[in-house]
């Protein structure tokens, strides 16, 4: 679609009825990110709490430990939702909150948080989709090793068929794993995240006993839940050179946001980049094990990621590159460019014969983040945002007019809220949280996507 079309159509606003009738359309959160919490009623330390506790890793040295209190204020947390006619409603499970120390005892206060959970939204209508694990790794299992440990495998089945057995009978959608590459690039490559490991040996252990985890922890969730609807959300980004001096790590950049996963899953095997490295940490049988039919694909996407050649601070020599200075970004420096998310789309789904597979894709996150604040009025005009999303959802429906099976959109968030190493500057919510008083204040994008969905 050439420019002025687009423009004239976003002018002429998108509307629910440009999409599929039976088209899914919800919010997202994480528990490390809004619940706050993080040592009561039982639950164990996490990698998270571990890396936010020690000075200079997170941006003004914030931590989730508070967070949006969504432990003690989720009752109000799924009023909004229900306001707001918002009908699915994704979250995630906290790993220690369930299991202290990974394995072993289980938390019963930590069951009964979710227990509370799922039913105040089953009485409100709101259905929800479940992450099995957003980040937020056990710190019992990270004195064992963690990702780097192939013994996580066996942990990640038991824990993933505990949550089968206390929830599947209410809970029918589940994502086995968010952005595998999120956790195994920056949490264990280059160290900006918890458990803020570094270099190839741990990126490659962790990226391996991760995609592992993900294809048997489905088989698992399957087995237990044959009518549950499971999938696993992933990142889908595209990654251009800085500049022509960068062309030759854009292909480990693609590798790290999508390859090293999507090739594992879809054929079974790692891109020729990786290939030779990471076969000493396979067994026999593992080309086989890691490649899954999955109900449906998460994607998460919110901007293109540049590439730039740099040995001191990168992995293979690849590191962050800057986006070109006439862009338009999001107050977090992510570019602003909707057609690129409809292009990588398309990649995905030619690249993995998607269509031919019939294989269902949810977009489980997509958003972005300005320094949102109240006006004297005591609203918030986060326009931007609506034109974001507008932008966005144009390129989805594009897709979907090209017959990819897209089913499902989920926007990035529900609540403002901690920003893993950025803190609490950056703010994502549909909805303002102060977080001095804690007080939700609707923005006016929760407005609008309310009337978007009557
Ligand atoms: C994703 C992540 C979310 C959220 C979002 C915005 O990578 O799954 O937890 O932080 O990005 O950066």
């Amino acid at each position: 679609m050439n420019s002025i079309k687009k423009d004239l159509f976003v002018m002429s606003h998108i509307k629910k009825s440009d999409f599929p009738n039976d088209f899914i359309w919800g919010t997202a959160t994480a528990a490390y990110q809004i619940e706050g919490a993080w040592d009561k009623d039982g639950k164990g330390e996490s990698i998270w709490d571990r890396f936010c506790h020690e000075e200079g890793n997170i941006l003004n040295n914030d931590t989730g430990d508070i967070a949006c209190d969504h432990y003690h204020r989720w009752e109000e947390d799924l009023d909004l939702l229900k306001k707001y006619n918002i009908e699915n409603y994704r979250l995630s499970i906290a790993w220690a909150r369930i299991y202290p120390k990974g394995t072993g005892e289980i938390n019963p206060a930590g069951v009964d948080f979710y227990n509370n959970l799922i039913d105040g939204m089953i009485e409100r209508g709101i259905t929800p989709w479940i992450t099995i694990y957003h980040w937020d790794l056990p710190q019992a299992l990270q004195d064992r090793g963690g990702w780097t440990n192939r013994e996580i495998v066996n942990w990640f089945k038991d824990y993933t068929a505990t949550l089968i057995k206390l929830f599947g009978d209410r809970v029918k959608n589940w994502m086995i794993y968010n952005e595998p590459s999120v956790q195994a690039w920056l949490g264990y490559g280059l160290g900006f995240n918890a458990p803020g490991l570094k270099g190839e040996e741990n990126y490659l252990k962790a990226l391996h006993h991760i995609n592992l985890s993900i294809a048997e922890g489905y088989r698992v969730a399957k087995a237990m839940l044959p009518d549950g609807y499971i999938g696993s959300s992933y990142t889908l980004v595209p990654t251009p050179p800085e500049s022509d001096a960068d062309r030759d790590v854009a292909d480990n950049m693609f590798g790290f946001w999508n390859t090293n996963h999507f090739d594992p899953l879809f054929k079974g095997e790692y891109p020729k980049a990786i290939r030779e490295q990471i076969s000493q940490y396979m067994k026999d049988g593992d080309h086989e094990l890691i490649k899954v039919d999955l109900d449906f694909v998460g994607i998460q996407h919110y901007s293109t990621i540049y590439a730039k050649m740099d040995n001191k601070n990168g992995l293979f020599g690849t590191f962050f590159g800057k986006p070109p200075a006439d862009v338009k970004l999001t107050d977090i420096g992510w570019e602003i460019n909707g057609s690129y998310f409809g292009d990588i789309i398309s990649w995905f789904s030619d690249n993995y014969n998607l269509k031919q597979k019939n294989q269902d894709i949810i977009i489980t996150e997509n958003g972005a983040a300005f320094f949102d604040e109240l006006n004297e009025s005591g609203e918030c005009d986060d326009q931007h945002r609506i034109d974001y999303l507008e932008e966005y959802l144009l390129s989805v429906k594009n897709c979907i007019d090209n017959n990819i099976p897209l089913k499902g959109y989920f926007i990035w968030s529900l609540l403002d809220n901690f920003e893993w190493a950025e803190g609490y500057k950056m703010r994502f919510g549909l909805v303002h949280v102060d977080y001095k008083s804690l007080v939700r204040t609707p923005k006016k994008s929760i407005k609008w996507f309310k009337g978007f969905l009557e």
